[in-house]
């Protein structure tokens, strides 16, 4: 029996503060704040701690995830999540008090004074009949002050608060040395591996997508990512954002609208002078130009696949060979793709040598390779 497929929505992909059902490849990074905290709070002390990592690569997730789903699983815990990106102090600490507010089940009293509203915050905080974890999100050297008062408020009343910040504030804010953090533990998110990002993206897809993406759509999309943005998830849901409304519209995606999607991590690419560039590696290099043609001529004539395969280039050039009477060894194929790949003209996909692909649109580069090589021709 067919199970019932899951509500997909769009909001898996534009809602910020989305947490999946699952949060992929963090178990070993869950288990360290999860055992923390139950130390903590088994042993009745406050803990606070920091996650870091670099910007995109799923530090709001992880801490949400902990926050929304672990926690209360677990615990009786109150729970507070405040983004504190682009808010000054007053805003924080009066988002922190409704919060407590709110979960604590306490009438507010309308302030709009700093001491004031600290004061609130402070004496709601620790008259909770249960332990608070707070999650502050986004630190950086503006709100720095506000993390580490919580923290030590935290200390004070067996609280724990984690604080979320990119590794650029992390170093910024705790290798000076004279660090105000208060923090007793850290959780560094690295990024993943090739395999892991095509996992999340693929969960991403089953969460949300209307119709599937082909295994070719999310290879593809993770291969650009993980060679061009440091496999940051945060871009890959970005390229998937800009794919929903064709997909969801029932258009088949096409390997065009992939590199449309992914245009900003690969812009620096497209101002390649491929013309130019090709020229100079195909100096008088008749066989490199037929492999390119031979490449671009299947990418464009198959839309929707992604990459060629070795086996299927060599054919294909084979077959041209043939038809232009050009003689050549075998290996000479291997060595023009050699080149390209090290002119990065041509990739090699990470999830097998096997899978080529291109990052321009494959028109271009196969007018510039058709046009030299006619030139080539005449000249001869
Ligand atoms: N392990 C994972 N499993 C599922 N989804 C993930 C995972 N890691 C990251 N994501 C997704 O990747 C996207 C980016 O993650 P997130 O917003 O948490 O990044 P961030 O590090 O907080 O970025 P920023 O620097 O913008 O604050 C989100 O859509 C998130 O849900
Ligand atoms: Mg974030």
């Amino acid at each position: 029996m067919r199970m019932v497929r899951p509500h997909r929505s769009p909001k898996g992909l534009f809602d910020p503060y989305y947490v999946p059902k699952r949060l992929l490849h963090r178990d070993r990074e869950l288990d360290t704040v999860n055992g923390m905290y139950r130390d903590s709070v088994e042993e009745d002390y406050g803990v606070n701690c920091l996650v870091h990592g670099i910007s995109g690569v799923g530090m709001t997730v992880f801490s949400r995830y902990f926050l929304t789903k672990l926690v209360p699983e677990q615990f009786k815990s109150h729970t507070v999540y405040v983004d504190a990106k682009h808010k000054d102090t007053l805003e924080i600490v009066s988002e922190l008090n409704d919060k407590i507010h709110r979960e604590t089940n306490r009438p507010i009293t309308v302030a709009f004074d700093l001491d004031v509203l600290w004061m609130q915050f402070k004496r709601t905080a620790s008259a909770t009949d249960r332990r608070t974890i707070f999650v502050i999100d986004n630190i950086d050297e503006t709100n720095e002050d506000v993390y580490t008062k919580v923290a030590r408020l935290s200390k004070e009343i067996k609280a724990s608060t984690i604080g979320v910040l990119n590794s650029h504030d992390y170093r910024l804010l705790t290798k000076l040395p004279a660090t105000h953090m208060s923090y007793d533990f850290e959780v560094p998110l690295d990024t993943y591996t090739q395999s892991q990002l095509y996992d999340i993206v693929r969960m991403r897809v089953e969460d949300t997508f209307p119709h599937q993406l082909t295994e070719e759509v999310v290879r593809y999309v993770t291969d650009l990512v993980v060679e061009f943005d440091a496999s940051k998830p945060k871009t890959s849901v970005e390229a998937l954002k800009a794919l929903w409304p064709l997909a969801s519209s029932g258009q088949e995606i096409d390997s065009d609208a992939i590199r449309s999607a992914t245009m900003n991590i690969t812009s620096f690419a497209h101002d390649n002078d491929y013309i130019d560039l090709i020229e100079t590696i195909s100096m008088n290099d008749y066989m490199t130009l037929l492999v390119l043609e031979a490449m671009c001529e299947h990418l464009m004539r198959y839309k929707t696949e992604t990459y060629i395969d070795r086996q299927t280039l060599n054919e294909l050039v084979e077959v041209k060979s043939e038809e232009l009477s050009v003689r050549y060894a075998p290996d000479d194929i291997e060595k023009s793709l050699q080149t390209l790949i090290f002119q990065s003209i041509i990739f090699e996909s990470g999830y097998s040598r096997n899978l080529l692909y291109v990052l321009a649109p494959p028109e271009i580069i196969y007018d510039a390779a058709i046009g030299l090589r006619r030139e080539l021709a005449r000249r001869k």
